[in-house]
């Protein structure tokens, strides 16, 4: 038994599972006319109805137990605190204290964050001024047109996702490129695009030690000198974003041309950092704030409000529900909005770095599920390829349904479209289709005796698939900022519950380890290493084709 089964609400909840397993959301609703009211929430611009779920007043009595007993209220305390609850890498989780308004101090190791958090915004904001305004120059004294990131992972994936959402808010002569990929074919095609006068690198690794961007970096800075045949040059044209000032200095940029950020910013958590930088270059310093104060409505909604009215909470423990009663180990992150399809992607890492781990704080062995595997694309495109599965498949997937409300796009038609699809996807899975409705369906087209019953059990659909409709009044910077943090939270709240640490991230490190040793191999600076045959084989045949 571990720390979480042992539980009384874990065991209570098996318990009310027995019984509750039998219901349908169908039925739930016809009894009770209140369900979608109560079941309905509202924080700043973003409208959460969970009444398509499995639950009933008795699940998230349990389920809301379960959070207390496990700790949930002094561990949210603890974050916010700034306490080292990372605790395999010593360090405290305080992405809260970048969008922190209210200024109260935060301390790490005796000192307050907020001034430096304060003043590093402030050298963004004058720099993506300059920029934005034109008074930047390159090197021929032409204004910056292409901002090319240079990152992967959470250095990558936050501003590339943010910058894709908020477009209509983007500086119109701004054109941002982002390169993560070290398979040259991502550089090449995005240098093809730009030009060296007026482009400027944003080269983003939170360590400076990642192999893939400092390559692609080297790559670029080679790229640019072959054109401006000056280094003195690189300094108008290259900017780091890192909490590593001596390996950004030994790379070859000026630590002037750094902007600093903190190990208490886990990579993934770091969009409202420096790391946010090229949002704020492309979006401008006033939205940026406004990301940061949806991010904030959140925070401070998530640590007063009662768990039982807790967005991030109540998405996190009915996750719970699902995964560790029912088994479905995976969720569906589908936006209804074009301008969110980098969504999916950034959800993805967020969570799955964060909660795919097999032991406890205390270094025991999970005996339950964690993490889910998140996957998910633009609703619209998953309805016409994988939603099949999601209706009539085996698995049991969750989907969260987002859309704005508001139509941005201004053409006649789409949004009314677009969001009846929403509507109607939620109502399809929690419904379903019977047997009987098949039948008198079928019969109504003319269809009779055995024709009618051989063809009527691939059109009944069980229903009773659970789903999230999660409504932004408007996608703009400031529900954005609250989307993005409610999903951090709820990771959080899920990471407490499952016992583990939520901010590592070693199962990234074999992989590279393995690498290194590969990679001087392929490159003949290493020979005949210990490997299975396998491995020895794929290196064999790579010689081949390049020897
Ligand atoms: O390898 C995984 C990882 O460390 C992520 O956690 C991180 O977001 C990404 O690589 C990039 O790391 P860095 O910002 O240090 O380059």
């Amino acid at each position: 038994m571990s720390e979480l089964t042992e539980l009384p609400a874990w065991q209570a909840l098996w318990d009310h599972f027995a019984e509750a397993k039998h219901l349908h959301m169908r039925d739930l609703f016809a009894a009770d006319p209140g369900r979608a009211e109560r079941y309905s929430l509202e924080v700043g611009g973003l409208f959460l109805d969970y009444s398509k779920n499995r639950i009933t007043d008795a699940t998230l009595l349990g389920l809301m137990e379960l959070a207390r007993e496990a700790g949930l209220p002094s561990r949210i305390k603890s974050m916010f605190k700034g306490e080292k609850i990372n605790r395999t890498e010593d360090r405290a989780v305080l992405h809260v204290a970048l969008r922190n308004r209210t200024n109260s101090p935060i301390h790490v190791d005796g000192e307050d964050v907020m001034p430096q958090v304060n003043s590093v915004l402030e050298r963004m904001g004058k720099f993506a001024h300059a920029v934005r305004s034109g008074d930047w120059l390159g090197f021929t004294k032409q204004p910056i047109t292409d901002i090319v990131n240079i990152g992967i992972g959470g250095s990558d994936l936050g501003p590339l996702m943010v910058c894709s959402a908020l477009k209509p808010f983007g500086h119109p002569r701004l054109n941002m490129h982002f390169v993560s990929n070290v398979d040259g074919a991502q550089l090449k095609e995005t240098l093809k695009k730009v030009h060296p006068e007026t482009t400027l690198f944003v080269v983003e690794s939170k360590t400076f030690t990642t192999q893939e961007t400092l390559t692609n970096a080297l790559t670029a800075r080679e790229w640019f000198l072959s054109h401006a045949r000056d280094e003195g040059a690189v300094a108008k044209h290259f900017v780091a974003v890192s909490t590593n000032q001596k390996a950004v200095a030994e790379f070859g940029i000026d630590p002037a041309n750094m902007f600093e950020f903190w190990n208490w910013v886990g990579g993934r958590y770091s969009l409202w950092s420096a790391i946010g930088l090229p949002i704020m270059l492309y979006l401008g310093e006033e939205n940026f704030t406004e990301l940061l104060n949806g991010a904030h409505i959140m925070d401070q909604h998530f640590m007063n409000a009662p768990f039982e009215q807790n967005m991030p909470v109540l998405l996190a423990m009915i996750g719970v529900w699902y995964i560790n009663y029912y088994g479905g180990g995976s969720h569906v992150i589908a936006p209804y909005d074009q301008y969110l399809h980098r969504l999916p992607a950034f959800i993805q890492q967020l969570d799955m770095e964060s909660n795919g781990k097999q032991v406890t704080l205390s270094g025991q062995p999970v005996d339950f599920e964690t993490a889910p595997i998140i996957w998910g694309e633009t609703g619209i495109n998953g309805q016409h390829a994988f939603f099949q599965l999601l209706h009539q498949g085996t698995h049991i997937s969750p989907i969260d349904l987002i859309a704005s409300l508001e139509n941005r796009s201004n053409l006649p038609g789409h949004h009314e479209i677009l969001l009846a699809n929403v509507f109607a996807q939620a109502e399809a899975f929690m419904r379903g289709k019977t047997a009987e409705e098949v039948r008198a369906e079928l019969a109504a087209q003319g269809l009779k005796g055995e024709a009618l019953e051989a063809l009527a059990p691939h059109k009944v659909f069980g229903g009773n698939r659970p789903t999230n409709t999660l409504l932004m009044s408007r996608l703009d910077p400031r529900n954005l900022g609250s989307l993005i943090a409610l999903y951090e939270h709820k990771i959080f709240v899920q990471g407490v519950i499952w016992h583990i640490n939520s901010f590592d991230q070693w199962g990234v490190e074999l992989g590279k380890q393995l690498a290194k040793t590969i990679h001087a191999e392929l490159t003949g600076k290493l020979g005949g290493a210990e490997h299975d045959s396998s491995t020895s084989r794929l290196i064999q045949l790579y010689r081949r084709v390049n020897a």
